[in-house]
């Protein structure tokens, strides 16, 4: 086992409350709470706290991930919300350290999909009953572009009388440019963090203007003063991350009480200059089951927030996505981008479902989830229960 972990691990036995404790002191608690009061549940999950679950093994690690499961049933049912994924366009102006697609990567051929063939996607969304398209791109921010994507969003609207629900994932922008394409129709927008330590974060992003951390701060600020439903997320394994780190980032996204979370392994990518640490990063199996156990102890934090099973996940284990699921994820975001382009959206390497034509994605979502006792709640929005039952106390 990776040494960082097992020395934690080692510690963590001499801490006066074992896990066993915490998970039957907090789980029962916020599944008690939650009914007695109709609200989310317990807060009570200190720093300490999470640390301990993450480190778990054996027998406290399947209670972990049993508590975590049923507090999303109890809370969220066996329902999985699809978000039919178009990457818009793989041209980035920032060299972000970890990413593929980074504008420094000269080696990718760079697309941007045409107004037809988006709106294509959307109605194949629409079609397959997806209920809600996500539009993510590389980051741009020139006038072109944001008067681009607000005409986009206005013509997926169209469809079908704004029957399809819109995520956008398209970077840091101005607070202007989030309200505009926010009342041109998008409600949901997702812009992770990506590290909430401000010293990791400069250790997996150059250190200059392109790349600020309090200037993402503002941005995720900005998303929930606009009246997105808001979502954030880190990778999980990075060089040089602690426990510590994945602690503070659970209390990060509690504390800033946003609607949804996506969090998926660190794939190292060739073509970047994170590569060179691939050999000082926890083992892909590793990476995988701390993504699983960060997904349960926030399922177990924050019951009614949505949570994505990422791709990430799933190119690391072919059972990835199902495995997300059961340990507390809701949502998950087939590829509908046309296969032509997706070789070109390699963020990492090895990429699931690159190949997998929509309609065979789609079919074989409702066998797999059928097979862990969930299924696809389709034509609905999905969305995020903690955020609707906010905004209808305000
Ligand atoms: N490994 C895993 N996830 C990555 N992302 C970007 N690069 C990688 C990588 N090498 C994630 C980031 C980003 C999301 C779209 O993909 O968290 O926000
Ligand atoms: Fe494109 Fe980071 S490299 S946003």
């Amino acid at each position: 086992m990776y040494a960082f972990f097992r020395n934690f691990y080692l510690c963590a036995k001499f801490q006066t409350m074992t896990i066993t404790e915490i998970l039957n002191k907090v789980g029962p608690s916020i599944l008690q709470q939650a009914q007695d009061s109709g609200t989310e549940g317990s807060r009570t999950l200190t720093h300490e706290k999470i640390k301990l679950l993450l480190a778990a093994e054996g027998d406290d690690k399947k209670l972990l991930f049993d508590q975590a499961l049923q507090t999303k049933l109890a809370h969220l049912d066996n329902y999985v919300h699809l978000r039919g994924l178009i990457e818009y366009s793989n041209i980035c102006t920032k060299y972000c350290l970890y990413c593929g697609v980074r504008c420094k990567n000269l080696k990718v051929e760079r697309y941007t999909l045409s107004d037809e063939e988006v709106i294509e996607c959307a109605k194949l969304a629409h079609e397959l009953g997806y209920g809600s398209v996500a539009l993510q791109s590389g980051e741009r921010s020139d006038k072109a572009f944001v008067d681009k994507i607000t005409y986009l969003v206005q013509e997926i609207k169209k469809i079908d009388n704004g029957s399809l629900g819109i995520t956008l994932s398209l970077g840091e922008q101005t607070e202007e440019t989030y309200r505009r394409w926010f009342e041109a129709g998008a409600h949901r927008y997702l812009l992770r963090i990506e590290a909430s330590n401000e010293d990791l974060y400069y250790k997996i992003h150059p250190h200059d203007e392109k790349h600020d951390f309090q200037q993402r701060l503002a941005c995720i600020d900005g998303l929930l003063k606009v009246g997105y439903q808001t979502g954030t997320g880190v990778m999980v394994g990075l060089p040089f991350q602690t426990l510590d780190d994945l602690a503070d980032d659970l209390l990060f996204f509690k504390q800033k009480d946003v609607a949804m979370v996506g969090m998926g392994p660190f794939i190292p990518h060739p073509d970047t200059p994170l590569w060179q640490y691939r050999d000082q990063i926890p083992s892909a199996e590793e990476r995988m089951e701390l993504t699983l156990k960060m997904i349960a102890v926030l399922r177990l934090m924050m019951p009614e927030i949505n949570m994505v099973a990422a791709t990430a996940n799933q190119t690391v284990d072919p059972q990835g996505r199902e495995k997300a699921i059961l340990a507390g994820a809701n949502v998950i975001m087939p590829n509908l981008t046309p296969n032509e382009f997706r070789e070109n959206y390699l963020i990492y390497p090895d990429k699931a479902c690159v190949k997998d034509k929509p309609d065979e994605c789609h079919s074989c979502l409702d066998v797999r989830l059928a097979a862990i006792g969930h299924k696809v709640l389709y034509n609905a929005w999905g969305d995020s229960v903690a955020f609707t039952k906010r905004q209808k106390k305000s």
